[in-house]
């Protein structure tokens, strides 16, 4: 083991034996939180394997310590809301550029890099990219949308999640054969093309950019082997998509390892790079915004030491598994900055709680570099 690692050990050693999930040190000194790493930051732990983020629309409103948080620990920052089609772009002659802007500053500042999300989206859209056109004008939108908003950030995002979420829920044996694409606005104006174009448009407003397809649950059952018909056609296309985004939105009880490490590999098969794009595991209650069809029901109660372990093993069997295809993986960015901070606040999903101090997934995280677990769990 060369001399970096075992100083890495050592500390990650440490890390494991004094930082508790609430940022108290054993002998219940404050560790002055995170804003004060008691150990390695995830991203160093990662240098070279893979990028480690969060999403945000930051910095506007986000506190010094958060923003100390996001330099400390990740190297790439996705925006949460500012660069979507409604809140960029609301109507046809209105951009809003002022915080998609001042990410790409700060970001650039602080050496940090910008991943946009989200180009092609049937939500956050707004109606007037499809009222009274025909084919040919919603194509023009279209490509004055992406031509736009990707040309003025070239050089400066590495790379777009182009299309969000086409693919329907569920599924069956018989959906499974098919692309199984959702009747979007963008569907029922140009039909399935929709998909090529964007990614075209996109590569010619910025050549040089990652170009993903971004969607959730596609990991597993039948959504996964659409996603595998849609991606097939598009790589045969040729048309220029370069990763697949896993989102990640799963829960503490029901992350499918086998699913996840099968899916990473059929898409590596394709020649694609693969993100885990939305990373949230969250320990109980159900999910909120659109995955869950509802509003997280508000504040539960705070997670036991039971309830963070349980999720410490989640999150250490999840990096376990993308350790073992960091030849395929680019980046695993977390979906929000602490618990405070996430779509669904009061089930406690990422690895800083509502006051940025590390909980024990932090460690599992960094733990799972020297100790992987290879054999994912059986489902439980
Ligand atoms: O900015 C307005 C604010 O002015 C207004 O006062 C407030 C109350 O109406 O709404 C604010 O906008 C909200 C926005 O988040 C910013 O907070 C929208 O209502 C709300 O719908 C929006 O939710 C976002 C959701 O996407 C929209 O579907 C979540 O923050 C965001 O985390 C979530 O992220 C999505 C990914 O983009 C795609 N994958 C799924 C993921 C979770 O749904």
């Amino acid at each position: 083991m060369n001399n970096r690692l075992l100083a890495m050990v050592g500390s990650v050693m440490v890390v494991c034996l004094t930082v508790s999930a609430s940022g108290q040190t054993a002998e219940g000194k404050k560790d002055g939180g995170a804003a004060s790493p008691a150990g390695p930051s995830i991203k160093d732990a990662y240098k070279g394997i893979f990028l480690i983020g969060a999403a945000g629309d930051l910095p506007g409103g986000y506190s010094a310590e958060e923003l100390d948080l996001v330099r400390q620990n990740f190297n790439v920052v996705t925006p949460e809301n500012c660069m979507k089609p409604g809140p960029v772009h609301p109507s046809e002659n209105t951009w809003r550029f002022e915080r998609p802007d001042a990410l790409v500053k700060w970001c650039a500042d602080n050496q940090i890099a910008v991943h946009g999300h989200t180009l092609v989206w049937h939500a956050q859209t707004n109606n007037w990219f499809f009222r009274d056109g025909d084919k040919d004008v919603v194509t023009r939108r279209l490509k004055d949308h992406i031509g736009t908003l990707v040309g003025r950030y070239k050089g400066k995002i590495r790379g777009w999640d182009v299309v969000n979420e086409a693919i329907n829920d569920g599924g069956n044996a018989e959906t499974a054969k098919t692309e199984n694409l959702r009747k979007s606005p963008w569907m029922r104006a140009l039909g399935p093309e929709y998909i090529a174009l964007a990614f075209r448009f996109a590569h010619e407003a910025d050549p040089d950019a990652k170009l993903y397809y971004n969607d959730y649950n596609i990991e597993v059952g039948p959504k996964h082997e659409s996603s595998m018909v849609l991606l097939r056609r598009l790589v045969k296309d040729g048309v220029p998509i370069h990763g697949v985004g896993i989102q990640g939105h799963w829960s503490t009880a029901r992350v499918p390892y086998e699913a996840i490490d099968r899916a990473i590999g059929d898409y590596a098969s394709l020649g694609l790079k693969v993100s885990i794009t939305e990373l949230d595991v969250t320990i109980r209650g159900t999910s909120g915004g659109q995955l869950g069809g509802g509003r997280p029901r508000g504040e539960v109660t705070p997670p036991s030491e039971q309830d963070l372990k349980a999720q410490a093993d989640a999150y250490g069997r999840l990096f376990a598994i993308f350790l073992k295809h960091k030849d395929q993986i680019e980046r695993v960015t977390f979906w929000g900055l602490s618990d405070r901070r996430s779509w669904r606040r009061g089930q406690h999903p990422l690895i800083f709680d509502a006051s940025n101090h590390r909980k024990p997934a932090y460690a599992a995280i960094v733990e799972a570099i020297y100790h992987p677990k290879p054999e994912p769990a059986a489902p439980r």
